[in-house]
């Protein structure tokens, strides 16, 4: 049998604002999924916009615009602190938390544990000799940020690790140990929790689980997904400053689950645009608030791909 689908017209609305502010325009009630990567409060990569988690009236402002009986899917790093924050924040702001998380699994990630004789030479002021370098495979762009392969435009040059020997006797004493426990992170947690329902029932919420793909389904609550390659990033933009841009097929995943073609999905921290870009493909509507310009352009640019071209950009990266 072959299941037709009515054309949907989509609607985009992109607000370049604090969602502290814009989202107190939205009426009660009207939206209804909240799918989102907030700030985690750990300052990553030194970004003034990371340094705090989102403030509670930000949440209190999306639980009054969700409809009774709408999911909320928040992403949050692993970190006990920062996950245990952000899920009492949610309850907080009204949400029903009692939900299991789906965990994003991407296997690359940030090693974190410091070298411990390096430090104890820096905090004695003492240099180290420089005895050689290695090629770590990678490069930097003009902006700093590294890149996975080497010259893949032409435009990086390439990125060397100094090896140096340690200066002071205590460094030599601990040179190879690594100081605390920060292993390289593989997933990031999806929180899910839901407004309370009323009219709208749970099962009319989680009937969209059939519409996953086989190979997802395989895997939940673990979802697999590659973090983004650079074509992905630069769909619609020549700009691929943001930090923390997550993958299409990731998002689209998560509004997969919680609604259907013309439900309206909200992102109050949209960051280059991905939750936006994800709700177009699956014909959701979509409201989506960024406060930093530098990142809302990004966003424009890349909202502003057509649908067909998307479908087709994804379809031909199977
Ligand atoms: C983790 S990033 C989102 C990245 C996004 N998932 C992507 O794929 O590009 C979070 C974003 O929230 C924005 N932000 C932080 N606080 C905000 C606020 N109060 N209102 C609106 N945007 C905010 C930051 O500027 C940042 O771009």
């Amino acid at each position: 049998m072959e299941i037709r689908r009515k054309k949907v017209m989509i609607e985009q609305h992109l607000y370049n604002g604090d969602s502290a502010e814009v989202l107190k325009e939205l009426k009660d009630n009207s939206v209804d999924m909240l799918a989102t990567d907030p700030p985690y409060g750990i300052e990553f990569m030194g970004k003034s916009w990371d340094k705090v988690l989102p403030p509670t009236d930000i949440w209190k402002e999306c639980y009054r615009v969700l409809k009774p009986g709408s999911f909320i899917a928040v992403m949050s790093s692993p970190r006990s602190d920062v996950l245990y924050r952000m899920i009492k924040d949610l309850e907080d702001a009204g949400f029903d938390m009692s939900f299991s998380p789906i965990l994003w699994t991407y296997h690359t990630g940030f090693p974190k544990a410091s070298d411990t004789s390096k430090m104890i030479d820096k905090r004695f002021g003492a240099e180290r000799e420089v005895v050689g370098e290695i090629n770590d495979g990678r490069t930097k762009d003009n902006r700093g940020f590294k890149k996975e392969y080497v010259g893949d435009d032409g435009s990086g040059t390439q990125q060397f690790t100094k090896i140096t020997e340690p200066s002071t006797d205590l460094a030599k004493k601990y040179e190879g140990s690594k100081l605390g426990f920060q292993p390289k992170p593989a997933v990031e947690h999806i929180i899910i929790g839901m407004k309370p329902h009323g009219s709208k029932s749970y099962i009319d919420n989680v009937l969209n689980f059939e519409a996953l793909p086989d190979n997802i389904k395989m895997t939940y609550p673990f979802i697999q997904v590659p973090k983004p390659a650079k074509k992905e990033k630069m769909l619609g933009t020549d700009k691929t400053i943001h930090p923390t841009i997550k993958p299409v097929k990731l998002m689209s995943y998560i509004i997969t689950l919680f609604t259907r073609e013309g439900d309206w999905v909200i992102d109050p921290f949209l960051g280059s645009g991905t939750t936006g870009i994800a709700s177009k493909l699956l014909n959701r509507n979509f409201i989506g608030v960024e406060r930093e310009k530098e990142y809302f352009d990004i966003c424009e640019e890349r909202l502003s791909v057509d649908r067909d071209e998307l479908i087709k950009f994804f379809k031909d990266k199977k």
